[in-house]
């Protein structure tokens, strides 16, 4: 073991029961730079450098132009952060950055730069699982919330269901058997000629549209908390090219709002599927899809059916941000995790139980 990680081990035993730990969170893992400190559940500051419009232009995330991007965007954001905050780097008590899942180059650059930190100011760092952030920052939004819960993490990378059991435990129920389900919404944004990404335009198309467009529904009367969507993406764009050829006008508002409406509807139904099969009173969602306003409606009602409390973020924090890393860097800290050494490795394919 380093002298550095001896001190730091050192210095994180100082930080049982404490409430107030200030934190900084560094996220770099696919097309946002992100940082944000918190003094213990409360928000310091929350920063972003999006670089979707930068990627827009190719519908979808080119991995070597976002860590170019990220290389550009990082110092900055992170001084900003500190500044809106109001503290000086030196008052941090940890540091805490995405180490994985997401795409290999951009993780390394907010990895590089978080050892850098980390090393410069003689600081803990704490390697954040990705996923495990998006459901983190539950407990800064609703600081009520404890563990257990089940929860439905919607990304553009991952679909699973997961019972959180404590802070940093975690016990996969459920997962997606091909796409994401943010996947599913950016490709069938494509086939509609939508701009990337596409969950938010699928979202503002299908307001004005009807459920009419009839769609398969896999695993229909099954008892697993699995997903698929590779066959309902299949499907749009079947009935898109039929239409096509045909010569007819896609009713594209009908076709968005059949899609959601069905990738929605099997969400919720997991979701509080896996809160009744475990026992659970409490359900929650994390990740960019669960920023779907019709997801969040079906979740709380059919939560409110069957007396459970639905808990889901702002749409800010639902999709990538610093303060879900840094919340993160909280539950390692009161689970009991240790800090890293500066041989940490980034971890491109990072499972939600890594
Ligand atoms: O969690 P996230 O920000 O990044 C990953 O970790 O992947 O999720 C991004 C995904 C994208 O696929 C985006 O289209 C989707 O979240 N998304 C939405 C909405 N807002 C973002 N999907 C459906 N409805 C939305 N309102
Ligand atoms: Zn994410």
């Amino acid at each position: 073991m380093s002298g550095y990680l001896q001190r730091m081990k050192e210095k994180a035993r100082a930080f049982e029961g404490r409430g107030d730990l200030l934190v900084l969170g560094i996220e770099s893992s696919c097309d946002e730079t992100a940082c944000a400190v918190l003094r213990g559940k409360r928000i310091l500051s929350n920063k972003i450098a999006s670089q979707i419009e930068i990627h827009k232009r190719f519908g979808g995330v080119v991995p070597e132009i976002a860590s170019r991007n990220h290389v550009l965007a990082i110092d900055n954001l992170v001084g900003e952060a500190l500044d809106e905050a109001g503290v000086k780097a030196e008052e941090l008590d940890a540091i805490g950055v995405t180490y994985g899942a997401g795409l290999l180059g951009a993780l390394l650059v907010g990895e590089s730069y978080a050892k850098a930190l980390a090393y410069a100011l003689d600081k803990p760092l704490y390697a954040v699982n990705h996923i495990r952030g998006h459901i983190a920052v539950n407990y800064i939004a609703s600081p009520g919330l404890e563990p257990p819960f089940v929860c439905l993490i919607a990304s553009g990378g991952h679909t699973a269901i997961a019972l959180a059991k404590g802070y940093d435990e975690m016990k996969l129920l459920g997962t997606t058997q091909d796409d994401a389900c943010g996947e599913a919404f950016d490709k069938v944004a494509r086939v509609l000629g939508l701009p990337y990404p596409g969950g938010p335009r699928i979202q503002e198309l299908a307001a004005g549209g009807k459920p009419v467009i009839p769609l398969p529904h896999p695993f229909k009367g099954s008892d697993t908390l699995d997903f698929s969507f590779s066959g309902i993406k299949t499907a749009v764009i079947n009935y898109a090219n039929s239409v096509k050829m045909k010569g007819e006008e896609l009713p594209a508002a009908d076709l968005a709002c059949s899609f959601q409406e069905l990738v929605t509807d099997i969400m919720a139904d997991n979701l509080v599927r896996a809160a009744r099969m475990y026992n659970c009173n409490k359900v929650v969602i994390a990740g960019g899809v669960g920023a779907n306003i019709r997801l969040r409606e079906k979740v709380e009602e059919r939560a409110k059916e069957r007396g459970l409390t639905a808990f889901y973020p702002s749409v800010k924090l639902c999709t990538d941000n610093g303060v879900m890393i840094a919340a993160q860097t909280l539950c390692m800290i009161k689970a009991g995790r240790q800090p890293s050494d500066f041989d940490l490795d980034a971890d491109a394919n990072l499972p939600v139980s890594g």
